[in-house]
């Protein structure tokens, strides 16, 4: 039986970015980007898309495409005397799982956020009664879990309903939108923050210092900025991988990876630059980590003319944002779960969301009930321990299995990857980057995820 495929060029490009653009771009990239300082972190991480992201996009896509199966099964339908790398398949379902643990809590965090602002529950705040609000929602758990359970059933139904019927229509109309939006809210916040004053918060979102980079610490700077790379275009666990493998033999696959990649880019830089000026231009702290969306925005539309509409419009793009991330990692789960116990695919959603709803209780809980549970001191939480397993340690782990698995002879080859990512028409991937990719990139993922731990670990400053 041929497998299933999508059914424009124009799905695949969508559907790859649906998957890439998320809670990663609009909600994690400004926090990250605010921690650790701005401009020259927002510098490091467009170098690492650049030389890193990039290329192990190219070589997940083509090891999905020429197995045509999810990871958990890829290793041993292209190379099945080599059965050590099915251990990669294992490490990148568990990543998939985990990040689902506190992925989809976030986006019910949007669902709440679109709510509140819909029904004009913002309006009478002043910015510390808007801090109040998101400590408030974080400190009871009845509506969290609401939410979160509500996008896991979406999201799983959307993927019982077929690749092409549900996941691929839903996913290219919700990334039209969040195109469009994003745009015109970019260009108010850029309006916004030169009007106020001396556009302060875009300089510290793009003019590179030193001074603040060497605050942050200069390690962990570096590491995170490549982690978010990889984090960004969902990298390393078989995410990507999956679409590959439903990505048909026309085009080269060098061409489909930069139009994700730039699509991507895209709206993470035009996120930063609405989040941003709004720390400055209200008095929020840029490095206060994740709720710094959640305690910003609502100023911003609060003082916005018909702010109550544009926020409104904001968080339902920002839900539509993460539930196009999250139907696309359901899918790779579904997929592996079909794949492994020949399941439907109806059983195998309601499987697979049953038991995300299930697993992602820990990251709520972990803001009340198990606060008492500080996995890295002070002020963390379930949801930093659940982001570091799979951001600092899966994702780079599992990029540099990626690498070298498509360079090395013993996994499936230069040769085998080259001909596979400059099948069809296109711009092609040149064979003189052999050295580079099976050295050079090696040598870069393991130094800077070594670098990262040392700093988080070492006790040093
Ligand atoms: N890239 C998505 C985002 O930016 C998140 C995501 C989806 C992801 N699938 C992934 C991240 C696989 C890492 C690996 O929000």
């Amino acid at each position: 039986m041929g497998r299933e495929h999508l059914s424009s060029r124009f799905g695949v490009i969508l559907l790859s970015a649906g998957c890439a653009v998320g809670l990663g771009n609009v909600w994690r990239f400004p926090y990250i980007a605010g921690k650790n300082g701005g401009g020259l972190f927002v510098l490091l991480y467009l170098v690492f898309l650049a030389i890193l992201g990039l290329p192990v996009l190219i070589m997940e896509f083509a090891a999905g495409r020429a197995a045509g199966r999810p990871i958990l099964s890829l290793h041993s339908s292209l190379t099945p005397g080599k059965p050590a790398w099915r251990l990669h398949g294992f490490a990148g379902l568990a990543g998939n799982v985990v990040l689902m643990m506190f992925y989809t809590v976030v986006a019910g965090w949007m669902l709440i956020y679109f709510v509140r602002t819909a029904s004009g529950f913002f309006s009478p705040l002043d910015p510390s009664g808007v801090a109040a609000a998101f400590a408030g929602m974080l400190a009871s758990p009845a509506e969290q879990i609401a939410a979160m359970v509500l996008v896991c059933a979406v999201s799983a139904a959307v993927c019982a309903m077929g690749l092409r019927r549900g996941v691929e229509r839903v996913v290219k109309r919700l990334m039209v939108c969040l195109l469009l939006l994003i745009a015109v809210l970019a260009a108010n916040s850029i309006w916004l923050d030169a009007r106020d004053g001396d556009a302060a918060g875009l300089r510290f979102y793009l003019v590179p210092s030193l001074e603040r980079m060497r605050e942050a610490g200069f390690a962990t700077v570096v590491a995170e900025a490549m982690n978010h790379s990889f984090f960004t275009l969902s990298l390393g666990i078989g995410a990507m991988a999956i679409f590959g493998s439903y990505i048909g033999r026309s085009r080269t696959l060098l061409g489909e990876a930069m139009n994700v990649a730039a699509l991507d880019t895209l709206v993470s830089i035009a996120a930063g630059i609405v989040v941003i000026p709004a720390c400055f231009a209200y008095g929020a702290n840029p490095g206060q980590g994740p709720g710094l969306v959640f305690s910003t925005l609502p100023n911003v539309f609060n003082d916005m003319p018909y702010g109550r509409f544009w926020g409104a419009l904001f968080f339902a793009f920002m839900s539509c944002a993460a539930m196009t991330s999250v139907i696309a990692v359901f899918e790779t789960i579904l997929a592996c779960a079909m794949d492994a116990f020949s399941w439907s695919r109806p059983k195998a959603g309601a499987a697979v969301g049953a038991a995300l709803a299930v697993l992602s209780l820990p990251c709520i809980l972990g803001f009340s009930a198990w606060s008492g549970f500080r996995p890295f001191g002070e002020g963390s939480c379930v949801l930093d321990l659940e982001d570091f397993v799979v951001s600092n340690l899966l994702l780079p782990a599992g990029s540099l299995c990626f690498i070298l698995y498509a360079t090395r002879r013993f996994g499936w080859g230069w040769s085998n990857f080259l001909a596979e990512a400059n099948s069809g028409a296109g711009p092609k991937m040149p064979g003189a980057l052999r050295w580079y990719c099976a050295v050079v990139l090696p040598l870069i993922v393991i130094a800077v995820f070594v670098l990262g731990l040392a700093d988080r670990f070492g006790g040093g400053g």
